[in-house]
Formats: structure tokens, sequence, C-alpha cells
């Protein structure tokens, strides 16, 4: 009999991948969503609301992992309703899973939350921070991961084992950031963004997948794991190794004041771009984990085949 992963928010951009991902290594996939659209032979559509109990709480019967990924894309204005919706997705849905695990007669053996690597401070000099010398940083985004996590963690779901993924940039080809950067490369605009010392931590999709993966199958796994590759560089790099992989010659930077500008104008914030997340996994390879992808030049080069 297939073994069954539950992903919670699987028809948004990590989720979509992890869906393909589990579904070719031969799990029953099935999708928690507020929308759900016709069930494929990939993934079983389940409508839930991210907040109350339904009836989808039966699909957590069994289950080998449930991997939840909810929350409000944080690509937006932080205005007051936008900042609350942000906060709200994540806890909501964190607390409906463990309440709904509670209630299992068989829990999920492991439970995965998404969380981010946005939790760390803005670092550039010092050390990159990992799971055990890390040092957190304050403000908004900070304030949602820190409850998000003791949300999560405070969730008494003694027969399941829980890790939270402290997640750096996703690149990926469909979808997330990866895709409006190759944008602005090929506009000529592909240069540092602010001053660019601001680090960048990144994972390659396919590495996130593997990591899910190994968490779900490794008794071992537990608590936090920082999910980036081992080589955060700086932005002004980051951007340069975008336009040599995708062969483009200029790029013009854009200064801080630029990006305020044009982020009011595409309702996002500058945050995203100039807080400098150097963020490393100390756990994951002391455990056995290697990266595929542990490189930016191999990483792009793998993502960006046949983009120009
Ligand atoms: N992508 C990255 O680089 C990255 C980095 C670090 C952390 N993360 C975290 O990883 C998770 C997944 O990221 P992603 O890039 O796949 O995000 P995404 O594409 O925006 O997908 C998130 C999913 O959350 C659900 N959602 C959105 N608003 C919601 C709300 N108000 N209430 C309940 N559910 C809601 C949506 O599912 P339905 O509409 O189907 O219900 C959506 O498909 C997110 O929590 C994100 O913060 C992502």
């Amino acid at each position: 009999m297939k073994q069954k992963i539950v992903i919670a928010g699987g028809n948004g951009f990590i989720g979509k991948n992890l869906v393909a991902y589990f579904y070719q290594k031969n799990y029953e996939v099935i999708v928690l969503t507020r929308k759900p659209v016709k069930s494929t032979r990939e993934a079983k559509q389940v409508f839930w609301d991210g907040k109350h109990s339904g009836d989808w709480t039966e699909e957590l019967e069994g289950a080998k992992a449930i991997i939840n990924l909810s929350g409000k894309s944080v690509n937006c204005r932080y205005h007051r309703k936008n900042k609350k919706v942000i906060l709200n997705s994540r806890i909501d849905s964190t607390n409906a899973i463990g309440q709904a695990i509670t209630q299992c007669l068989h829990p999920p053996k492991s439970w995965i939350n998404a969380s981010s690597a946005t939790i760390y401070k803005h670092t550039t000099d010092e050390p990159a921070n990992d799971e055990e010398i890390g040092k957190l940083g304050a403000g908004f985004s900070v304030g949602v991961v820190k409850a998000w996590e003791d949300v999560f963690f405070n969730s008494n779901t003694p027969k399941t084992r829980k890790i939270a993924l402290r997640t750096a940039i996703t690149l990926g080809k469909n979808g997330g950031a990866l895709t409006p950067m190759w944008w602005l490369t090929r506009l000529a605009l592909g240069g540092r963004q602010g001053d660019g010392n601001q680090f960048i931590s990144w994972i390659h999709i396919h590495d996130l997948e593997r990591i899910c993966e190994w968490c779900i199958n490794n008794e071992e796994a537990e608590g936090v794991f920082n999910c980036a590759a081992p080589y955060p560089v700086p932005n002004s790099t980051f951007m340069k190794t975008l336009r040599k992989a995708t062969g483009h010659v200029i790029g013009i930077p854009a200064p801080a004041w630029v990006l305020d500008v044009g982020a009011f104008f595409i309702r996002t914030e500058t945050e995203l771009l100039l807080k400098s997340r150097k963020v490393v996994s100390k756990r994951l390879p002391e455990m056995g984990f290697d990266f595929k992808f542990p490189t930016l030049e191999r990483t792009l080069l793998d993502l960006t085949r046949g983009w120009s």
C-alpha cells in the first residue's frame, strides 16, 4: 500500500514541486486547499479553510507525514490588513493541523511546518546564522516567524515528530523569486540591488524536496532545520552569477531609493531584497544530508538552462 503524504498549501510554488516529487516517489499525495481544483493522478484535492476542523481532518489518519506550507504570500505591502493576514494565515493553519492531529486514532508519523530563514537578524560581516549560534532578529517579519514556530512547537502532538524548516529563498523554475529576477536581468536591470553587500541565502527547490523526504524518513530528524545551501553570497555576486548563467552582460544597479519607489508601485516591500540573510545549516550536513546543489553557479546553470 502506498504511504500517504498530506500537503496543506500544496497548490503554491513549493507545494506543486513537492506534489510532483512525492508522486514520482510513489507516495499517495493529498493537497489541502481553500480552492480545490480537479484531482489528478498526482494528488487528490481536498477542501479546508485553513482555520477550522472539517472533513479534511480524516485525511490525516495513518499518514506518513503532513507538510504545512500555508500562509499568505509576504510579497505585498506591509500595511495593517496584510500584516494581519500574513500572521493569522500561518498561525490559524498551524493550529488547525495541531488540533486535527490530536483527534486522530492513527496520527501522522511526522509533521513538517514551513518556517523562514528570515527569523535571523540582518547579518553581513559576522559568521552565518546556523541552528546553533544563529541570532534571531526583530521586527514584523521576524515576529511572524517566531509566533508561527511557537504555535507549532507548543501544539501537543506526542506521537508525531515535528520539524520546522527555516527555509531560505527557494529557487525553482515555475515560480518563487527566480523568475522576476531573471526578468530584471533580461531588461538589463539585473545589477546589484541596494549596495549589493546584503547576503542572499538560497536553496535549490530540488534540495528542499529532498530535505522534506529525508526528514520524513529519518526518525532522528526533529526540531529546527535551516534549509539553505552552504554558501550564501552577497547580492552583487548573486546578480552577477545570474547574469553570467543567462548570458546577459549589462546589469544596471538599482540603488535603495529606486527600489523604494519601485516597490511602492508593484505593491511589495524592499525588505525582501535588502535584508541581509546569511544563513546556513549545521544540523543537515552533521546528520548526513548531502546537498545536490551546494553552489549558486551550479544551481543557476541548472535552473536557467534554456533561458536567455
Ligand atoms: N518560496 C520561498 O522562497 C519561501 C522561503 C521561505 C519560506 N517560505 C514559506 O513556505 C511556504 C510556502 O511557500 P510558497 O512559495 O509555496 O508560497 P505560495 O506559493 O504563496 O503558497 C502558499 C499557499 O498558502 C495558501 N494560502 C495563501 N493565503 C492563505 C490564507 N490566507 N490562509 C490559508 N492559506 C493560505 C495558498 O493555498 P490555497 O490558496 O490553495 O489554499 C497557497 O497556495 C510559505 O508559508 C512561505 O512563507 C517560502
